[in-house]
């Protein structure tokens, strides 16, 4: 008797699923996803565009046009948790995933408008239920309530928790603040504004390195570990 062919195992599919206004938190999810395509995983991406007619046009351009104003703009929203409108790529839909990685940067200590609203739309429990999800947050500072909140929104949803990580910038409250300000406002890295040193801002190569290798760890638990190569 012959036997049936089983049927192929299919790669593990991954998702990376985010937010990112000038690219710091798409910046750690590639670094990741190197990691996953070399242990033979699908990776697909799925970028939210934030569409809310209150304050998706400072978010349409870089650098901001008004910085001051756009930035400080967004904390009465951010303070009451407040969701808009946003826009989401098919993949959202349709694909299935083993690993859903999740880029939230930090707005005004918490989780973005944007990240919010998809965590809280129909839309992610048919993503989320039964499904792994790893937390990458990226911020200034404030990390610990951003990766609570995405953590808990998406444990909602039906999503199981593997681990999470926060990648911040140097520096104390006011000078990071203004490094960043600086930035957003004119899209250079300055070594002064507004009479201050400033830090550095965003993401660096020893953060793409540490999120590497957080990757790796997070693959170990979901997919299994790596067999050593002799
Ligand atoms: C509207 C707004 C509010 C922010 N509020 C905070 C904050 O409260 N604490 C913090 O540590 N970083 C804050 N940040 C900094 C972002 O978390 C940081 O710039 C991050 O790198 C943005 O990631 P992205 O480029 O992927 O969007 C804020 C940024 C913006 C645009």
């Amino acid at each position: 008797m012959t036997e049936s062919p089983q049927p192929a195992a299919r790669s593990p599919r991954v998702l990376l699923l985010y937010y990112s206004y000038t690219g710091q938190a798409k910046k750690v999810l590639d670094a990741a996803a190197t990691v996953f395509r070399a242990r033979g995983c699908e990776v697909t991406e799925a970028p939210i565009e934030f569409t809310d007619p209150r304050y998706a046009e400072r978010f349409s351009r870089f650098p901001m046009r008004r910085v001051w104003p756009e930035f400080i703009g967004m904390l009465p929203a951010q303070t009451l948790q407040r969701t808009g409108d946003i826009r989401t790529p098919d993949a959202v839909r349709t694909g299935d995933y083993d690993l859903i990685c999740i880029g939230s940067p930090t707005w005004w200590d918490t989780v973005s408008m944007p990240l919010r609203s998809f965590l809280k739309s129909h839309e992610a429990r048919p993503l989320l239920e039964g499904k792994r999800f790893a937390v990458f947050v990226v911020c200034r500072r404030k990390w610990r309530k951003n990766l609570a909140g995405v953590r808990k929104l998406a444990e909602k949803k039906g999503g199981r928790y593997v681990d999470g990580i926060h990648f911040t910038y140097p520096g104390g409250e006011l000078p990071s603040m203004l490094s960043l300000t600086s930035y957003l406002g004119t899209g250079e890295y300055r070594d002064r504004y507004l009479g201050v040193k400033l830090p550095p801002t965003n993401i660096d190569d020893d953060h793409l390195e540490e999120a590497r290798r957080f990757a790796a760890r997070v693959a170990d638990k979901v997919f299994g570990r790596q067999k050593q190569e002799t």
